[in-house]
């Protein structure tokens, strides 16, 4: 199957280059509105085959999305990234733009596809790309819920000085550094709560680290992350691709799932061929209610400046 990535960045090439090397793909196609960059890309990329062992076809085009027809998933990451010390929403200016072409583009040569939204503010984008495309809500997922708990997940393996692998927790709400919900009440070391390991105190410093977790790394970086980014989308092609029904929070179009309709914030969903197969409503408690509620209001705010 056939895989568009739009923006030939870090976190486009970062992804295309995972969804290559985990070889279940048959074609990548980049596209980046650069000359010759989305080439190069691809070119650069497609001589690490013999050495990393994969068979995914990865192209390159500029602008031109006929390459890119008969997609089943095409990733969008275009837009400018931010820089350090500024939030994500303050893209939306010329992000919006971007995204509702870019979306527009897509379908026109791959009307069935599956799209997975990167490009910040990512909420905003992704309701944004519902509203101007009309396509059925399984099929617009927003990206950003999986990198925040891959980070949640980091900073709780570090307090817990234990492995990745041993770690379990999961993000919800929007994607930015004062909305999300890491749900630490839910986090676990392999299945035990990690209250049973950590102080209250040491548990909102992981929290507090996780917000912030993009923020910390543009400031070191000064630019937006894109290993992280590119390994959390390539997870959610992976999923659509190979319908394995995984569940990621994702930024998915709510109308009436946890009492909200009307915009897209990030909920637990089970992933597979159809995209968002499930919004899996679950039990949250009166605190994670009250911040699961403060992150809507943020990102209907943002909307707002659509
Ligand atoms: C991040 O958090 C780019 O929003 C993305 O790194």
């Amino acid at each position: 199957m056939k895989v568009t990535v739009v923006g030939a960045g870090a976190v486009g090439a970062s992804c295309a280059e995972y969804i290559a090397i985990k070889n279940f793909a048959s074609e990548v196609t980049l596209i980046d509105i650069k000359e010759g960059f989305a080439e190069g890309k691809a070119m650069d990329l497609m001589q690490t085959a013999s050495l990393m062992g994969f068979d995914t076809k990865i192209s390159g085009a500029t602008n031109d999305y006929s390459k890119t027809a008969g997609s089943t998933v095409a990733v969008i990451t275009s837009g400018i990234p931010r820089k350090p010390g500024m939030t994500r929403e303050e893209l939306i200016g010329i992000n919006a733009g971007i995204v509702k072409s870019v979306v527009a583009s897509l379908i026109q040569h791959s009307p069935n596809v599956i799209i997975i939204v990167v490009s910040n503010p990512m909420d905003t984008m992704a309701y944004l790309a519902h509203k101007s495309s009309g396509l059925p809500k399984n099929r617009i997922i927003g990206m950003g819920g999986a990198l925040d708990s891959a980070r949640f997940k980091f900073r709780l393996a570090e307090a817990l000085g234990c492995p990745q692998s041993d770690v379990d927790g999961m993000v919800i709400g929007g994607h930015s550094d004062t909305g999300m919900v890491p749900l630490i009440g839910k986090a676990a070391r392999n299945s035990v709560a990690v209250s049973e390991f950590l102080s209250e105190e040491r548990m909102q410093q992981v929290v507090e680290d996780t917000k912030v977790g993009g923020a910390t790394l543009t400031k070191l970086l000064g630019t937006s992350a894109w290993y992280a980014p590119g390994a959390a989308v390539s997870s959610m092609v992976h999923a659509i691709i190979c319908d394995t029904k995984k569940i990621f929070p994702c930024s998915a179009l709510l109308e009436g799932e946890y009492g909200l309709n009307d915009i897209s914030l990030g909920v637990p969903c089970i992933i597979g061929k159809n995209g968002i197969e499930t919004i899996v409503e679950i039990e949250l408690s009166d605190a994670e209610k009250a911040k699961f509620a403060d992150s809507a209001v943020g990102v209907r705010a943002v909307n707002e400046l659509l």
